[in-house]
């Protein structure tokens, strides 16, 4: 029999500090690591950029056409992103897990992303650890995002679990940020309504929720939960559940 396949992106949002550059909140990882180790089965791990990838990927106007100022940009956020990865490996690597890292850029195939050497290496029982990343195609310099790869994943390998973890409690009827009213949505089955303002480099919510849409035609679970509170992932069915639930 298949094993179960578990698939979860964790946002640049919630282990980074978004505005202050390369800062990197190691104790909310480290939560939300543990809590993805309790899952049975395969799984493959995602996480974005946050102040790792989008300051300077806003300095440098990625994404945009290739110059020579923009390539250093691009060469910088892909340091930064493996360094990231780095830091979210040698956590799993702390609990005995057994992190694989691949680099997005270099699974780039003519714009697409070749997802096949992360899915054996999970089927032999590593884990697979990706992030959103900068890429060179044609003459620009571009961005993958981490809710890209998710897509891509979660096509191939028809998860029986997709957990997004972001800053926020889910997915609100507008930026709970911004907006004080605005309400959490427990379940979202289409986009209509919704405000959702991109502000960095990938679009910020309003993408992430056409991306989670999306998903769910390839995973019957797919979640968006609050990372601070990352033992919320094992209470998916509970009736106290806190959450938004895609449908
Ligand atoms: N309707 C909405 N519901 C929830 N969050 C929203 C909404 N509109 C905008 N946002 C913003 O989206 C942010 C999450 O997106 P993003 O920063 O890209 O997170 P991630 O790092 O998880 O990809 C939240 O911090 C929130 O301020
Ligand atoms: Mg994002």
């Amino acid at each position: 029999m298949e094993k179960p396949v578990s698939l979860f992106k964790i946002g640049g949002s919630i282990i980074t500090r978004k505005n202050s550059y390369r800062y990197f909140r190691e104790k909310v990882a480290s939560r939300i690591v543990n809590e993805i180790l309790k899952f049975e089965g395969e799984k493959i791990i995602v996480h974005g950029g946050g102040s790792f990838g989008h300051v300077k990927a806003l300095e440098y106007g990625i994404p945009g056409e290739i110059t020579p100022d923009r390539l250093y940009g691009a060469s910088l956020v892909h340091n930064d992103m493996i360094d990231l990865s780095n830091r979210v490996a040698g956590l799993l690597l702390s609990m005995d897990a057994k992190p694989y890292i691949f680099s997005t850029s270099s699974l780039m195939k003519e714009g697409t992303l070749d997802c096949k050497d992360p899915v054996a290496y999970m089927k032999k029982g590593l884990v697979p650890l990706l992030f959103g990343d900068t890429y060179i195609s044609g003459n620009k310099v571009l961005i993958y995002s981490g809710d890209k790869i998710m897509l891509d994943l979660s096509k191939l390998l028809r998860p029986s679990i997709v957990v997004f973890l972001s800053d926020v409690d889910g997915i609100f009827t507008d930026d709970p940020k911004e907006n004080p009213d605005a309400k959490l949505l427990p379940r979202v089955k289409h986009s209509e309504g919704i405000k959702a303002k991109g502000k960095d480099a990938t679009g910020g919510m309003k993408l992430k929720l056409d991306t989670l849409l999306e998903v769910k035609r390839y995973s019957n679970k797919v979640y968006l939960i609050n990372g601070k509170f990352p033992e919320r992932m094992r209470k998916t069915e509970s009736q106290e559940f806190k959450g938004t639930v895609i449908e």
